[in-house]
């Protein structure tokens, strides 16, 4: 079959399948330990849970208008507000079926021939496919471990050309963990305010920050850019909804006109019962988050520790979302009977072969020296998998 040209200009998610993977071995009774889980492993919130069965009783099943109810719009504006200081009306909102499908509209609607897309490295696997399904180019600033994954004003100004049609931020980042102060955030904003393109700020892991960091959009850190930044949230990650596929943009109103045209022709609005559900999300007891920042703010810790202290591994302290993203290249080169690890794929095959332990390569995030691990999974597991890690890197020779 002679399929179309996009479809070979993209990878299927990287992330995905090895999650798939670790699953399918689990399945056949293979004791593997998961690092892959892009999704926290707590249950939804009753209260949440509750508000989408209602949903259904009341006969809440039917179209909605497409960008998303006035009611869960309003929830968006009021969070919004309350959490970030930044004010919205319901035309400059748009809500679509999770963060991911939020960020492809605003490609799709955004981006052409020959615009490029700023993407801070290592990025989130779909950001790049995203970019290039839509016709334009990523333009990669490399961050590591000493610059703590952050790019500077210096890097930002480097690669602004006249086709800069968007940066791409995204904190806390995933696969990092690093998140960006309000400071930080004035200074590449400074240099955004010297040219005229999008910021696009994915902040789905706004909630999920630790060591009392405070979280900060750059439409808040610098106000003047406010009428050029579009805010891509969710509520996924920080009320454990992921497969309830809830995610929105806030920004001008006419780039929200044109996403939720797109939206028009392809899925219609998002399932009525779960935006009932993102409506108690956002409006509800926020409780149940805390506890979970609570929980993975422990298993940062304990990770980060753990890593540090195998020989040749040294892991960031991360601030944010729930990744590990350790540095494994000091043991590129070495080898297990007789087969030599020469990059974060090899050692990701080897620790799922003869570890029993799955991780995301970092090549799947433009970052070959490092690999992610996922805490979005309980202490036992953390502490039987990293065991598991630090016998199989000792056994490298
Ligand atoms: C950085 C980032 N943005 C967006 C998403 C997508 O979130 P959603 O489940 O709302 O589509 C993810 C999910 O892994 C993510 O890590």
């Amino acid at each position: 079959m002679k399929l179309a040209d996009r479809v070979n200009k993209i990878q299927p998610s990287p992330t995905l399948a090895i999650d798939a993977k670790a699953k399918a071995l689990k399945a056949q009774g293979v004791d593997i330990v998961g690092f892959g889980a892009g999704e926290p492993d707590f249950d939804t919130p009753a209260n949440i849970k509750e508000a989408a069965k209602k949903a259904i009783d009341a006969g809440f099943t039917k179209y909605t208008p497409v960008g998303g109810t006035d009611e869960l719009k309003d929830a968006i504006i009021a969070k919004l507000q309350r959490d970030n200081g930044l004010s919205y009306e319901r035309g400059e909102i748009s809500v679509a079926c999770g963060a991911k499908h939020t960020l492809y509209n605003i490609s799709q609607a955004l981006i052409q021939e020959g615009d490029e897309v700023i993407i801070p490295a290592p990025y989130w696997v779909s950001y790049p496919d995203q970019v290039v399904l839509a016709g334009g180019k990523p333009v990669f600033i490399e961050t590591d471990q000493a610059s703590g994954f952050k790019i500077t004003p210096q890097q930002l100004e480097a690669v602004i050309t006249p086709n800069t049609k968007a940066l791409l931020l995204n904190s806390p980042c995933n696969p990092t963990g690093s998140a960006y102060s309000v400071e930080e955030l004035q200074a590449l904003g400074q240099v955004c305010l010297k040219h005229d393109f999008y910021i696009i700020s994915d902040d789905i892991y706004e909630k999920l920050v630790y060591d009392g960091l405070k979280f900060t959009n750059i439409a808040t850190a610098v106000p003047e850019l406010k009428p050029r930044v579009v805010v891509v949230n969710g509520v996924s990650k920080a009320y454990s909804m992921t497969g309830w596929r809830i995610g929105y943009a806030a920004g001008p109103k006419t780039l929200m006109d044109a996403i939720t045209k797109m939206q028009s022709q392809s899925t219609s609005n998002p399932t009525s019962i779960a935006q009932k559900a993102a409506v108690e999300a956002l409006n509800g007891p926020q409780d149940a988050v805390a506890a979970m920042v609570v929980e993975f703010e422990k298993r940062r810790t304990y990770i980060v520790d753990r890593l540090n202290a195998i020989p040749g591994v040294t892991c960031f302290r991360s601030t944010g979302a729930f990744y590990a993203f350790p540095d494994f290249s000091s043991i590129y080169g070495k080898s297990f009977e007789g087969k030599v690890i020469s990059n974060s794929t090899d050692f990701a095959a080897y620790l799922l072969e003869h570890a029993k332990v799955a991780l995301v390569p970092g090549i799947a995030f433009g970052a070959d020296k490092y690999a992610r691990l996922s805490y979005a999974t309980s202490m036992d597991n953390i502490k039987k998998g990293l065991d598991r890690i630090e016998e199989a890197v000792l056994n490298l020779k």
